[in-house]
């Protein structure tokens, strides 16, 4: 598992925030989830068939012999939780949930074994309407992060229990006939999970999937509407997508629609959010029968996005202010001007240098910061009741002000800073 450095979680936070603020615009509210639940329930929930459960989970010895879990993922926790405090029966809820999430995965760029989640779920809702709302949660977010041009929607359906059970059926028959051309992994998948054969980047495999029978051949009336009220409403919203008939997810619980948001910018890693509808895991994890949707977005994902392609998300602290004095009292008159500024200038992070030294040295350690601009106090500053503002980014000459002509010229030179 990896740490995450300042140049990486300043612009996690931004993320977080930005993501925060969107879910309670549609009026989702936070639920705050363990980190470990019991095995049996990711067994149940997501899958015992799945590579997540079957490969990935980090599993727990505890002292009274309950198997539990590092979560690999919030959707089954929160469905617990939801079902265990009366959140998903006869009523609506909308939640939403972040996090770390733990796979057991071989780590590279964008894929790690402790990665951040946010998602959201909602209970009770079975209309299509919904499905496109969770959609449009992701599409508000990435456009106002400055991705959403580098992200593309696919999304399929893939039906009730039912009707997958008899496509899988299907399936597994055509697949069994042309058993000679898969490769080793699909082969490995054919009894447990021949759907995620569909997901097969191997050559010769493709083209077996290519003649395979299609889920939508297996579709009621209900399912086939379903979607279709998905796809008018996307269209209405105006959120392009691509409707990928071999995008079946790795995860069980899902029935009628689901989606990926994916980008070229990560190469292999390039899935950055995901989910889907579930209308049986209520029930299935012993709850009463209840609708639920919902997607996860990965942050550490969605933060190479924007470091890739916004380089307003990669320059962490560009407002920076960095304050310097040159002896003892002035330091002491300085740590309360900090606290000033923090609030006359709300948001913009303020440093006061409390290692003190030389002018020049605390100069050079204003530079390491990325301060933005360098305010400086010493005996003749004090004498004259002003302090010095140098700019350390732009050219323009240092002055020296007031304390509210200093503030004033620092709000009109950034519109605000932050
Ligand atoms: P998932 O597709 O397994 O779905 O994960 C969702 C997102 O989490 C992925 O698209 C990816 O961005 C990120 N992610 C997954 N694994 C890793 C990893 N090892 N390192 C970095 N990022 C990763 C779910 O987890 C479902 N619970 C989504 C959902 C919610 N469906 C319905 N509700």
């Amino acid at each position: 598992m990896r740490d995450i450095l300042p140049e990486e979680s300043e612009g996690m936070s931004r993320i977080e925030d930005a993501a925060k603020q969107c879910l309670h615009s549609f009026g989702y509210s936070e639920l705050r989830l363990p980190l470990i639940e019991s095995t049996a329930l990711f067994e149940r929930g997501v899958g015992d068939g799945t590579d997540i459960v079957e490969k990935e989970m980090f599993n727990i010895d505890s002292r009274d012999g309950e198997p539990l879990s590092l979560r690999p993922e919030g959707t089954a926790g929160c469905v617990r939780a939801a079902i265990q405090h009366g959140l998903a029966f006869n009523r609506i809820s909308r939640l939403w949930y972040r996090g770390p999430m733990f796979r057991y995965e071989r780590p590279q760029k964008g894929r790690y074994r402790q990665f951040e989640q946010i998602g959201a779920e909602a209970f009770g809702i079975a209309k299509p309407a919904l499905d496109a709302e969770l959609i449009d949660i992701n599409h508000q977010l990435f456009a106002r992060l400055g991705v959403d041009e580098h992200m593309k929607l696919r999304i399929n359906t893939i039906g009730s229990f039912a009707e997958r059970r008899t496509y899988v059926e299907a399936l597994r028959a055509h697949l069994e006939s042309n058993r000679d051309a898969l490769d080793a992994d699909s082969l490995r998948r054919l009894e447990r999970s021949p759907l995620r054969i569909l997901d097969s980047k191997h050559s010769e495999t493709r083209a077996v999937i290519a003649n395979a029978p299609k889920i939508e051949d297996f579709l009621d009336a209900d399912s086939m509407h379903h979607f279709e009220q998905v796809l008018e409403h996307l269209q209405s919203l105006g959120i392009g997508f691509e409707i990928d008939p071999y995008l079946v997810r790795g995860l069980d619980y899902y029935t009628h629609t689901v989606f990926e948001f994916e980008t070229k910018q990560l190469g292999a890693q390039g899935a950055v959010s995901a989910g889907g509808r579930y209308d049986g895991l209520v029930e299935g994890l012993g709850g009463r029968a209840a609708p639920g949707a919902g997607f996860a977005i990965g942050i550490d994902r969605l933060l190479l996005l924007c470091q890739s392609v916004n380089t307003e998300q990669a320059s962490p602290r560009s407002s920076l202010l960095y304050c310097v004095a040159t002896d003892e009292d002035s330091l002491k008159a300085m740590m309360s001007i900090g606290n000033q500024l923090r609030k006359d200038l709300a948001g913009v992070p303020v440093v006061v240098d409390t290692q003190g030294g030389k002018l020049g040295t605390q100069m050079r350690r204003a530079d390491r910061e990325g301060a933005r601009w360098t305010i400086i106090a010493g005996e003749s500053e004090r004498a004259e009741g002003v302090l010095t503002l140098k700019p350390m980014r732009e050219v323009g000459e240092q002055s020296r002000l007031k304390y509210d002509a200093l503030v004033l010229r620092l709000l009109e030179a950034h519109g605000g800073l932050s």
